[in-house]
């Protein structure tokens, strides 16, 4: 689906790490509370896949302990190299092309990464290998099948809902990335062969300014100069998206787990 570069990889620092930000501050209560369930422990070997501001790798370092280890990796380390904590090791790693060890892992997780990747398949196998059999591998990832407006008497929430379904529509068709790649979470463990694999999705409502629509009203940018969405788009997009009248449900986080049988 998606380009071999990823879609935000020029940005600039500041920004990307604002977005980040944005993104950890929406997502990692949900994250943190389906890790937590599995049973994350002092102790544990962890992998995470394109860690990007780092989030999930801290909460991971600190949960498994000075007896644990976490390695990230990510194709741009420029925000991973910050961390500093010393269960933690820091790769510059393509999930697609780089060695990864076999058999290592007591758990490997992402999130929205694979909506990026052109083969996200080969990624969640790479990562299985990577487990020692009995090991866990959570995916995460968005299905903006829920983004639109929440309440129909806001003067923006109809054009807003018109525009985001336009907008994901091209995002679909382009090689950006696939927006609705969250519905395939549970299929993609199931033909790999897991087990006990479970699965939840969540959406959150949202009101402009809050931390979703930030991190939407920082990718307008990237989405414009993209031509997946035009300029009338993006600002209109972005009146609603700072607007704390404005309520709106937000994209659903798919969190998908499975353990490797063998
Ligand atoms: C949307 S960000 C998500 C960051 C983080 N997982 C989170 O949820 O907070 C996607 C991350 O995946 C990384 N990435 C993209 N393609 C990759 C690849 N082929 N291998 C490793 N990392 C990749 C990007 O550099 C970026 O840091």
């Amino acid at each position: 689906m998606a380009g071999d570069e990823y879609f935000a990889a020029h940005t600039a620092d500041t920004t990307e790490r604002e977005r980040l930000a944005f993104l950890e501050r929406g997502v990692d209560p949900r994250s943190t509370r389906h890790l937590q369930a599995l049973g994350v422990a002092p102790g544990w070997t962890c992998l995470e896949v394109g860690g990007g501001g780092g989030s999930v790798t801290r909460w991971l370092a600190d949960r498994v302990g000075p007896d644990g280890r976490v390695v990230a990796i990510d194709i741009d380390i420029r925000f991973l190299r910050e961390i500093d904590q010393p269960n933690v090791e820091v790769r510059q790693r393509d999930i697609l092309r780089d060695s990864l060890e076999s058999s290592t892992y007591d758990l490997a997780h992402c999130r929205f990464l694979l909506l990026h990747l052109s083969e996200p398949e080969l990624a969640v196998d790479r990562m299985i290998a990577s487990l020692k059999v009995g090991g866990w591998i959570m995916i995460e990832e968005p299905d903006f099948s829920s983004y639109q407006a929440a309440d129909p008497d806001h003067p923006m929430s109809e054009g807003f809902t018109r525009m985001v379904r336009d907008v994901f529509g091209r995002a679909a068709g382009s090689k950006l990335f696939d927006p609705y790649f969250g519905r395939r979470n549970r299929a993609l463990l199931e033909q790999a062969g897991l087990s006990e694999i479970g699965n939840e999705g969540t959406a959150w409502l949202w009101r402009g300014g809050e931390a979703e629509a930030r991190e939407h009203q920082l990718s307008l940018p990237v989405l414009a100069k993209a031509g997946i969405c035009s300029e009338q788009e993006r600002e209109d997009l972005e009146k609603a998206l700072t607007d704390p009248d404005f309520t709106f449900v937000g994209h659903t986080v798919f969190s998908a787990w499975g353990r490797r049988a063998v």
